[in-house]
């Protein structure tokens, strides 16, 4: 059975967008877990454009299942990770224009750093993970970095246009997840997963973990919506 972790960074982004305390990101992961998700995800991007220091440290104290940071292998936030110990990283790209992650990481060109970071990751018992696309050769360096986990970038194939395009991306994902297992890397899978589009990976039960955030918050919102404006309507009706 595959677990579930919620990433929680658009909550932040939505208290961002006013400046404000509310919504917190902290509170959304302790309902988070109550419903069942087995791990919690946030990513302190260097802009802190969504989730602060402050949520990341009280993420800390209070998540009961498992903390995933995500992460730059840049020094700033390899100082945050060591000082801050969550149970694991997982490494990303990082471009300061992008909305959100773009592609996956360029392990191949860039070996040697990322065999740093996880020397100097792993020693302080954080599990690391690498955000690389469904590609054999990336996922080979992720092993020959010392990985333990590869998380499949499954956002291209969120994006496909059309049916025919979502099942050649498929595809490659699930060769991907062929090559995660002969490297005998645990496998995740993240990244503009929905309710529709996640129900296909139910054939590939090698993936032990979803990483899913944007489509939760949306559907948070609009569920949620109808009893927010009665609870408000209950307050001002009889003024
Ligand atoms: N996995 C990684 C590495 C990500 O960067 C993100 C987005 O922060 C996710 C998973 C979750 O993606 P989404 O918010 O589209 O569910």
């Amino acid at each position: 059975m595959a677990r579930l972790a919620v990433n929680v960074d658009h909550v932040a982004t939505v208290r961002q967008a006013r400046g404000i305390d509310e919504p917190d990101p902290v509170l959304a992961a302790g309902l988070a877990e109550l419903a069942g998700a087995e791990g919690i995800i946030c990513h302190l991007r260097e802009d802190r454009r969504h989730i602060q220091d402050r949520d990341l440290a009280l993420l800390r104290q209070t998540v009961k299942t498992k903390l995933n940071l995500e992460m730059a292998a840049v020094e700033e936030m390899i100082e945050i990770a060591m000082k801050t110990g969550p149970d694991m990283v997982t490494l990303v790209p990082e471009k300061r224009e992008e909305l959100t992650t773009e592609g996956g990481l360029d392990v191949v060109s860039n070996k040697d750093h990322y065999k740093r970071t996880v020397d100097r990751l792993k020693p302080e018992g954080i599990l690391v993970s690498f955000f690389v696309d469904a590609d054999p050769q990336q996922i080979r360096a992720v092993h020959e970095c010392g990985g333990d986990i590869v998380e499949i970038h499954t956002g291209h194939y969120a994006d496909a246009k059309n049916e025919t395009e979502a099942n050649r991306l498929f595809d490659r994902i699930r060769l991907g997840v062929e090559s995660a297992q002969e490297n005998g890397l645990r496998i995740s899978a993240g990244h503009g997963l929905n309710y529709v589009n996640v129900k296909p990976f139910k054939v590939l039960p090698q993936i032990e973990e979803y990483s899913i955030g944007h489509s939760i918050v949306a559907r948070a919102i609009l569920v949620g919506f109808e009893r927010a404006v009665r609870e408000m309507l209950e307050l001002v009706k009889n003024f």
